[in-house]
């Protein structure tokens, strides 16, 4: 594996998971594979999950760990081609990538959606940019349209829930998902939703979307899941939920109403399957998700939020294995 930007880079992903699991089970069995490797961490935004649980799992795989906060840290980025650089910019992406590339031999990148130009954000230009001019295996740390270390974390979260609570029949028995919209104060990037969805409608999972009208995601990450704009209804005997919320793909990065009605809390949850209730963090307590539910007994946040390190080691383990440095 060269690229981990999507699912579509991944060959198969119950593999994938499975992988995971072990390497959970058996944290350190590898550090081998990452002697005199190094892994940068390249950051555009902030990150407190994706930053700690990528770092664990590449020590864990005996690798050393390079941090940079490129958007504070470094020189301002140009990222237009045929540009005169005479403004405020300073150091083209050409260079900037070039020059991390050398010094390290996996590279993770975040870099978030600028929620003003759908075309442009939809492109991927940062992240296919750096890409393509770091010249060394990429993982995305999010990107402007995806997150796949949190789905495939959200999907190793499932997997092993349904299975400890299903131990006869986890593996002829699917899962009813829902993915719902939730209410925020800031306008979010459709990258967590986005990314959800695309793994689910690949996943052995009955999978439906709920949101408010207006809160399309994109067909191209939506695919063929259901959508229900009625949660109630959507909620019914669910076995999962997932709670996140995300601006509108329609009318591009807005906020088109107050969300009321929509926040996730126990009353909810009592027409459900008594589901684990799951979200990315960081959460906003009592807007997106009630405390309630947070600090209750099917509240999964802390499962998926530790199995960001094995979905991380997993594919750091596969680059190790499948590139020659
Ligand atoms: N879920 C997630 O990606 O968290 P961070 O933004 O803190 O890394």
């Amino acid at each position: 594996m060269k690229l981990f930007s999507s699912v579509n880079d991944v060959q198969n992903i119950d593999s994938l998971v499975a992988e995971a699991l072990a390497l959970k089970q058996n944290p350190y069995a590898h550090q081998h594979l990452g002697k005199n490797k190094t892994l940068g961490l390249i950051f555009m935004n902030p990150s407190l999950r994706t930053r700690i649980s990528s770092q664990k799992a590449a020590l864990n795989l005996g690798m050393q760990v390079i941090v940079m906060n490129l958007d504070k840290e470094g020189w301002a980025l140009e990222t237009q081609d045929g540009v005169i650089m005479n403004g405020t910019t300073v150091e083209h992406i050409r260079e900037a990538a070039g020059v991390l590339g050398q010094y390290c031999d996996i590279i993770g990148f975040r870099a978030f959606p600028g929620l003003q130009n759908r075309d442009y954000d939809y492109t991927e230009d940062l992240f296919n940019k750096f890409v393509t001019y770091c010249k060394v295996p990429v993982i995305s740390l999010e990107s402007a349209t995806r997150h796949p270390l949190q789905s495939l974390a959200d999907l190793i979260t499932i997997k092993e829930v349904w299975a400890a609570k299903n131990p006869a029949t986890a593996e002829t028995k699917k899962p009813k998902v829902v993915l719902t919209w939730a209410p925020h104060v800031k306008p979010l990037p459709q990258a967590v939703a986005n990314s959800f969805a695309e793994w689910m409608n690949q996943a052995d999972v009955n999978f439906t979307i709920t949101h408010p009208e207006g809160y399309e995601l994109s067909p191209q990450f939506a695919g063929n899941a259901k959508v229900n704009h009625n949660q109630n209804q959507a909620l019914q005997n669910a076995d999962f939920v997932y709670v996140k919320n995300w601006s509108s793909y329609e009318d591009y990065g807005k906020i088109l109403n107050d969300g009321k009605g929509w926040m996730m809390d126990n009353e909810k949850l009592k027409l459900t399957n008594n589901a684990g209730i799951m979200h990315c963090l960081p959460v906003r307590r009592d807007l997106e998700l009630a405390d309630e539910i947070l600090d209750g007994p099917n509240s999964l946040v802390l499962n998926q939020a530790d199995n960001r390190t094995w979905a991380a080691q997993a594919v750091l383990k596969n680059m190790l294995l499948t590139d020659k440095f």
